[in-house]
C-alpha cells in the first residue's frame, strides 16, 4: 500500500524539553493507524507538526507523494489533513453551525445555507446525529465530539487524526465512535487514532506505533499487536491491572446524601438521590453522561445549589455551604474538566497549587501567601506524582494533557482531604499512571 504522509527525521526542540526527537513515521493510505505512548511522549507535538500547528526544529514532511512545508493550519487543511484535537477547539457561546462553518473561506461572504445542507449529508451519512442550532455549551460531550469530527469531514479531509478521542467519550459512544471511524476507512480516508486504552488498539487498528520519551521505539503489524508487548514498549516494564485496593471500612458515615433534587429550566435532573459513604470507603457513581452526575458532584462541592434535599459531612449540614466553607472541611473535589474548572493555564504550576487554597493556613499566613513553603509543595507534588515536562514555574499549559490531569490529581490528593470526591480522574492518564 503507499504511503500518504511520510515524516522523516522530525525533531521538536522546546526550551525545557525535545518533545520529539528524530521521529521517523508512515500513514499508508486506507489504514488506521493507532498511536500510543505515556503521558508527555511526543504524541500530541508530533501531531501538530503534522497540521501545520508547530514548526519542526528538524525533518521533513511529505504529503501525496509531495514535500510540504506548512505556514499555518490552512496549508494542511488544503492537503486533506484534519484534527481533532484532544481538547475540544469550539466556541462555546456559538450555536453549532456557527462553530462548523468557522474558518470555511468562501470568499466574500459564507453561504450557510449551503454548509447547512453540506453538514446535513454528512451527518446523515456517518449517523453523526447534532443538534445544528443549539450553542455549543449547551449540547453533550459526546455531542461536541462530533461536532468536531463534522468539521473535518466537511473541509473534504481524508486524512483523519483523532487525538485521544474516546476519553471524553462513554463506552457506547465509543462503540458509535468506532462505527464511525470504519465507516470513513472504507470510504478511503486514513486514520490517525491515538489513544490510551490498549484494548481499542487491539479492536480498530492495523498497525500501531508507540513512542517513548519523544522517540519511536517501533511500528508493529496487525498480526503482531499484543497488549503486553505494546505496554512494555510503552513504558519499558509490565503493568499490572488495577485492583481494589481492600483496606478496613469504618461505621462512621462521612457524607450522606438525602432525597437530593435539582431543576433546571423545568427539567429535574436528580430526581431525589440518596447515599452514604462511610470512612475508607470508595462508592462509585456510573452511568451515561447527562444524567445527572455532574450535577450531583457539583452540588456536593458546593459550586451548584440543590434545589431540595440535604447533604451532612461527619453529621453536620453542609447543604447549600458556599464554596469557601466546603474546602475548609478538607473536601477535595478533582473536576471534570481540568480545562473549565482545574487549571489556569497560562499561570505556572506554583500558582496553580495555590488555586482555592489561598484563603488557608498552611499557604496563607499573617503576612500574605508564604511562597516558599509552596514552591517546595508543589515541587514534592510533582516529584511524588511524577509529573512530567516542567517544574514549578513552567506554565500549565505547556504540560501534555495526561500531565496537566495528574497535576490536578496531586494537588487536590496532596491536601489529605478527608473526603475526595473524583469525577473522572483518569481522564487522558496513561495505564503506568493509572496503576
Ligand atoms: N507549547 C509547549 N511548550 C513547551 N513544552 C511543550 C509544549 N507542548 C508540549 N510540550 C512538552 O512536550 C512534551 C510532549 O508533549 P505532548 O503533548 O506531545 O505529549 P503527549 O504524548 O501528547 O502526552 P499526553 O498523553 O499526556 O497527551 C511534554 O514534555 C510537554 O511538556
Ligand atoms: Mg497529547
Amino acid at each position: 500500500m503507499e504511503n500518504i504522509v511520510i515524516l522523516k527525521g522530525i525533531t521538536k526542540i522546546f526550551p525545557q524539553v525535545t518533545a520529539n526527537d528524530n521521529i521517523d513515521f508512515e500513514l499508508r493510505k486506507g489504514e488506521i493507524h493507532s498511536i500510543v505512548g505515556e503521558n508527555g511522549a511526543g504524541k500530541s507535538t508530533l501531531m501538530k507538526i503534522l497540521t501545520g500547528l508547530y514548526r519542526p526544529s528538524k525533518g521533513e514532511i511529505f504529503v501525496k507523494g509531495r514535500k510540504v512545508k506548512f505556514h499555518s493550519c490552512f496549508d494542511s487543511i488544503k492537503l486533506g489533513i484534519g484534527i481533532v484535537h484532544q481538547h475540544f477547539m469550539l466556541i462555546d457561546n456559538l450555536t453549532v453551525i456557527e462553530n462548523l462553518m468557522l474558518g470555511i473561506e468562501g470568499g466574500f461572504f459564507i453561504d450557510e445555507r449551503r454548509i447547512r445542507k453540506k453538514a446535513e449529508e454528512i451527518s446523515e451519512k456517518y449517523n453523526l446525529k447534532i443538534p445544528f442550532d443549539k450553542k455549543i455549551e449547551e449540547i453533550s460531550t459526546g455531542d461536541k465530539q462530533r461536532v468536531e469530527i463534522l468539521k473535518v469531514l466537511l473541509r473534504d479531509c481524508d486524512i483523519l487524526i483523532f487525538d485521544e478521542p474516546t476519553q471524553v467519550l462513554t463506552p457506547i459512544e465509543v462503540v458509535e465512535f468506532f462505527k464511525i471511524l470504519r465507516r470513513l476507512k472504507e470510504d478511503g480516508s486514513s486514520i490517525i487514532f491515538i489513544t490510551h486504552k490498549l484494548k481499542e488498539v487491539m479492536e480498530i487498528s492495523d498497525r500501531c506505533t508507540v513512542l517513548r520519551d519523544g522517540k519511536k521505539i517501533g511500528t508493529l503489524n496487525r498480526d503482531e499487536l499484543d497488549e503486553r508487548l505494546i505496554a512494555r514498549m510503552m513504558v519499558g516494564r509490565d503493568i499490572e491491572e488495577v485492583k481494589n485496593p481492600g483496606g478496613k471500612i469504618e461505621e462512621e458515615v462521612i457524607l450522606e446524601v438525602k432525597d437530593l433534587r435539582f431543576v433546571e429550566d423545568d427539567i429535574e435532573i436528580l430526581k431525589g438521590i440518596s447515599f452514604c459513604v462511610k470512612k475508607g470507603e470508595i462508592l462509585g457513581i456510573c452511568g451515561v453522561e447527562g444524567n445527572g452526575q455532574r450535577e450531583l458532584v457539583e452540588i456536593i462541592a458546593g459550586l451548584r445549589k440543590a434545589t431540595s434535599g440535604r447533604i451532612f459531612y461527619r453529621g453536620r449540614d453542609i447543604t447549600d455551604f458556599p464554596v469557601k466553607g466546603i474546602l475548609s472541611y478538607s473536601i477535595s473535589h478533582i473536576p471534570e474538566d481540568r480545562l473549565r474548572r482545574g487549571l489556569v493555564l497560562n499561570f505556572p504550576l506554583k500558582e496553580n497549587f495555590l488555586l482555592t487554597y489561598q484563603h488557608f493556613y498552611p499557604f496563607k499566613r499573617w503576612y500574605g501567601i508564604d511562597y516558599k513553603f509552596l514552591q517546595d509543595e508543589t515541587k514534592n507534588a510533582i516529584d511524588e506524582f511524577d509529573v512530567r515536562g516542567g517544574d514549578v514555574d513552567t506554565p500549565a499549559g505547556n504540560l501534555s494533557g495526561g500531565n496537566q490531569q495528574k497535576f490536578v490529581v496531586a494537588r487536590e490528593l496532596c491536601r489529605s482531604p478527608y473526603l475526595l470526591i473524583a469525577h473522572n480522574p483518569t481522564r487522558g492518564v496513561d495505564i503506568g499512571s493509572i496503576e
